[in-house]
């Protein structure tokens, strides 16, 4: 942790902190257009991935590596992967929505300043399992939250994150000379861009909207009624928060 960010307790963050940290989250946004053709500083780029090295993990095993690809070439036959892997999914999406599905802008592989791939060891913790012998799965659950921690930190700092997942996995491994025992988790289009859009892309073109949060709210079983007044206090919160206003 950076030395000037001494642990804050009892009442939490400074006001003004406290809403960075919402800020972040509520205007985060997955970009796939908008990208500049400008470059991405190495120092900004060292404090994203400094935050992502900082997020949790089970039995602190650590299994993320962070494969920066710059290289044009490289890129293009990372997006030819997607461009494959987008025409096999097709079929699979519903006739009337083939048409949007077509449409829809999914990543940003080429024009974006960098790509990073963050993988997942799943022999990093071999011989002391802690927390995985029950659930082996937690080493990739890791590795997502250091994705997170670099999607949140980027969007602090202006800079967009376009996460694409349709690419088939193994091509993309030999592509990226990835070893048999590590995952790619995520490949990441980064890189300054022109505006954070207000809302999910796939929220403005249809796709899908935002579920109401209190209808996934349950109490002590899976499917429990209850909890009534913590459900409208999260619709009300919801309100005040669907309030216009421009993310800068
Ligand atoms: C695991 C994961 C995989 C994703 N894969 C893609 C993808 O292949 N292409 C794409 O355009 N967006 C992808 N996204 C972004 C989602 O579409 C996006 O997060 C969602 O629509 C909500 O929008 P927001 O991130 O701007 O809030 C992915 C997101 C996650 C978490």
């Amino acid at each position: 942790m950076p030395e000037h960010m001494t642990a804050a307790v009892g009442d939490g963050f400074e006001q003004n902190a406290r809403d960075a940290v919402y800020r972040a989250m509520f205007t985060r946004r997955d970009v796939r257009s908008h990208f500049l053709p400008t470059g991405l500083d190495d120092e900004v780029l060292a404090r994203l991935l400094l935050a992502a090295h900082h997020a949790p993990s089970v039995g602190f095993m650590q299994p993320w590596n962070f494969i920066v690809i710059r290289d044009a070439e490289r890129r293009e036959k990372v997006r030819d992967l997607f461009l494959a892997a987008r025409q096999q999914e097709l079929p699979a999406i519903a006739e009337e929505r083939q048409a949007l599905y077509r449409k829809l802008k999914l990543e940003g592989i080429c024009e974006s300043a960098l790509n990073i791939c963050i993988t997942c060891d799943r022999e990093r913790s071999k011989g002391s399992p802690l927390g995985r012998s029950h659930n082996p799965e937690m080493d990739l659950y890791s590795t997502v939250c250091a994705v997170q921690n670099f999607w949140l930190a980027a969007r602090a700092e202006g800079v967009g994150v376009g996460w694409v997942s349709i690419i088939e996995a193994q091509a993309l491994k030999g592509l990226l000379s990835i070893p048999e025992h590590v995952t790619p988790v995520a490949y990441l289009c980064v890189g300054r861009v022109s505006e954070f859009a207000p809302k999910p892309d796939l929220e403005t073109h249809g796709w899908g909207r935002r579920l109401p949060l209190p209808e996934l709210i349950m109490s002590e079983t899976f499917s429990g009624q209850g909890e009534v007044l913590l459900k409208s206090t999260v619709a009300r919160l919801n309100t005040v928060s669907a309030a216009p206003s421009r993310p800068r």
